[in-house]
């Protein structure tokens, strides 16, 4: 684990992490949003082995991560006109956008798809090491498959000590939910994943942006413990079972003092996920984390994640969670705590 500068990266280090990456390796970095695990994404090699130690299924792509829009060209069959905008309005910064890919592109970085997901990050650290290693870097969230994303070198280690070879530590990332994914190769633009750079923000500019149906899945899903049909597999997810409870707040604060007493009942140690606004009603469960103040949806999806490890080191047995607004960063919180729950969501 190297310590770096989060404005001025210490040049060794960074090439020294560069290194690795230039000689096959994995190094764990910092962006704006989540860390990020690295590798050459010429080198399918490279690429395999990120596959591997994150226990990532092959069908996942990771995401191209490059330090200056022109390393876009390459990668990319063409640069349709709405991503130059989006470039110049969103770059560095949490916003990925999907292209056809180019030949360049190894078939495992992209998963067999005709297409690549690129963006360049908003961190100094994470477009340091971009530049020292001279290749664009395939970096998937730095954690084992199905956990949620690390927002520190601490939660990088927590899953993946030992089968990598370096971790840049800047400290907390910023944003704290991953990047919007854009799908650039459909008309109108398709949002496959909300993330740090809103929904609202992307229609001020492009004007018609469609959300994917599966990023707000409820319509799938029925009041209570339904799952989504094909949704098996749980992502963000702690140890712990993850109950997600939607509506208005004074309604969804009854709901979740009702399940914590019924979790309690049946001997479970309980949290609660919330905001500071309800903290203090929760008294009957174990653990109460709050996601500070629903006025401050930037605040609720920085501190999101960690939170959500949080219960793990707490060795709760269920996580009751409050909803929160689908608006702003609302929307990729809203989807990650869905996710988290593998879409046991419970109407107030
Ligand atoms: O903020 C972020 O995006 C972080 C940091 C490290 O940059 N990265 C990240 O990567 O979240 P990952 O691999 O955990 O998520 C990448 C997402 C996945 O949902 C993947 O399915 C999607 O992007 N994706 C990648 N390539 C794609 C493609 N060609 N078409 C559609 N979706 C793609
Ligand atoms: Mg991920």
């Amino acid at each position: 684990m190297l310590k770096v500068d989060l404005d001025q990266p210490d040049t060794d280090k960074i090439w020294l992490a560069a290194g690795f990456i230039r000689r096959g390796g994995l190094v764990a970095f910092p962006t704006e949003t989540v860390y990020g695990l690295g590798a050459d994404a010429l080198n399918a090699d490279a690429v395999l082995k990120l596959f591997e130690a994150k226990k990532r299924p092959l069908d996942n792509p990771p995401i191209v991560h490059v330090s200056d829009v022109k390393d876009v060209r390459r990668l990319v069959k063409e640069v349709p006109s709405g991503a130059e905008v989006l470039m110049k309005q969103f770059w560095p910064g949490p916003l990925t956008l999907i292209f056809k890919r180019s030949d360049l592109v190894p078939s495992v970085t992209v998963a067999g798809l005709g297409t690549v997901a690129v963006r360049m990050p908003r961190h100094e650290v994470a477009l340091a090491l971009i530049r020292a290693c001279d290749c664009p870097v395939a970096a998937p969230s730095a954690n084992l498959a199905g956990k949620p994303s690390p927002t520190s070198a601490g939660h990088v280690l927590d899953d993946l000590d030992g089968r990598i070879d370096v971790v840049l530590d800047a400290g907390s990332t910023l944003v704290g939910v991953e990047s919007t994914v854009l799908d650039l190769t459909v008309c109108p633009p398709l949002v496959l994943r909300p993330g740090g750079t809103s929904l609202e923000a992307l229609r001020e500019v492009l004007g018609v942006v469609e959300l994917s149906r599966v990023v707000l899945a409820e319509e799938a899903l029925s009041v209570g413990e339904v799952r989504s049909p094909g949704v098996k597999y749980k992502h963000y997810a702690p140890d712990a079972d993850v109950v997600v409870v939607e509506g208005e707040l004074g309604a969804v604060v009854e709901r979740v003092r009702g399940l914590v007493e019924v979790y309690k009942r049946e001997g479970k140690r309980v949290g609660v996920l919330c905001t500071d606004e309800t903290k203090a009603r929760y008294v009957g469960a174990d653990v109460v984390l709050s996601l500070g103040s629903r006025g401050d949806l930037a605040g609720v999806a920085r501190r999101l994640f960690g939170l959500l490890r949080m219960f793990d080191c707490e060795k709760v047995d269920v996580v009751v969670a409050e909803g929160l607004p689908v608006e702003g960063l609302g929307l990729a919180v809203v989807n990650r705590l869905r996710k988290a729950s593998g879409y046991r969501i419970v109407k107030a």
